[in-house]
């Protein structure tokens, strides 16, 4: 019997977006994540498991080798900075832009920037390039609400149609990157595994384009 292959996703947007092209490469879910309790789920093929996880742990796990291969924003993989990985294929699903975000008519500080983010890595780097001294909090959701509440002068989030910002009055500032889902492999396993995760990787791409 040939060796398991593990694919690791998120529920919610991930799961959805990537199961039609999964599909197209001959790879079905048996359960649906959103109604199943279970943390792994079986595929048409005994040798195909999908391991559902939080978005930010798929780099996580298929840079340990517990996932083969996984789908990641790329938001989420340059936060986590790619070690141990490949990334092999641009999904196109997923797509949004990762922005910096205020209040339109309200100046920001001469000083220090005050920032909330889940994407501390970005932010950093973004503000670091660009020499403006950030003042950096962590938060782990709803960012949008970091200015209402004086904790910070500007956020950075994904943005895709806006409604968030604008249901929270605020708007987009500045772009500071595209964001689609990736493919990305572990790198041992793209040796071991090479045949079939070409194979796959070639049906996928098909599926893409
Ligand atoms: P968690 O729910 O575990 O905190 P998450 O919010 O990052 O994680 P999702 O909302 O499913 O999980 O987002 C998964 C990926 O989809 C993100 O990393 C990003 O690349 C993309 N994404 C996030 N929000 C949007 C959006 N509103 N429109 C399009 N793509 C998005
Ligand atoms: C994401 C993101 C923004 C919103 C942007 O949240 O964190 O809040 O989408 O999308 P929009 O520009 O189309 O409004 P998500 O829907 O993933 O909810 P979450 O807070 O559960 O992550
Ligand atoms: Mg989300």
């Amino acid at each position: 019997m040939k060796e398991t292959l593990t694919i690791a996703l998120s529920k919610g947007r991930i799961f959805k977006e990537t199961m039609p092209l999964l599909e197209a490469a001959g790879i079905q879910a048996l359960d649906d994540p959103e109604t199943s309790r279970k943390l792994i789920l079986d595929t048409n093929h005994d040798d195909v498991k999908l391991v559902i996880i939080r978005a930010t742990d798929v780099p996580v796990y298929v840079q340990y080798g517990a996932a083969d291969l996984g789908v990641t924003g790329k938001d989420v993989l340059m936060e986590h900075g790619g070690e141990g990985l490949y990334e092999m294929l641009d999904l196109k699903i997923a797509r949004c832009k990762l922005m910096t975000a205020g209040f339109a008519d309200k100046p920001l500080p001469e000083g220090q920037l005050k920032v909330a983010t889940k994407f501390v890595n970005c932010t950093r780097n973004y503000f670091a390039e660009q020499g403006r001294q950030i003042e950096l909090i962590k938060l782990y959701g709803s960012m949008e609400l970091a200015p209402i509440v004086g904790l910070a002068d500007i956020i950075v989030d994904v943005v895709d149609t806006g409604n968030t910002l604008k249901a929270n009055g605020l708007v987009p500032l500045e772009h500071m990157a595209d964001i689609s889902s990736r493919i990305v492999v572990n790198t041992a396993s793209m040796k071991t595994k090479h045949q079939r995760l070409s194979t796959l990787l070639d049906q996928l791409k098909q599926a893409v384009n």
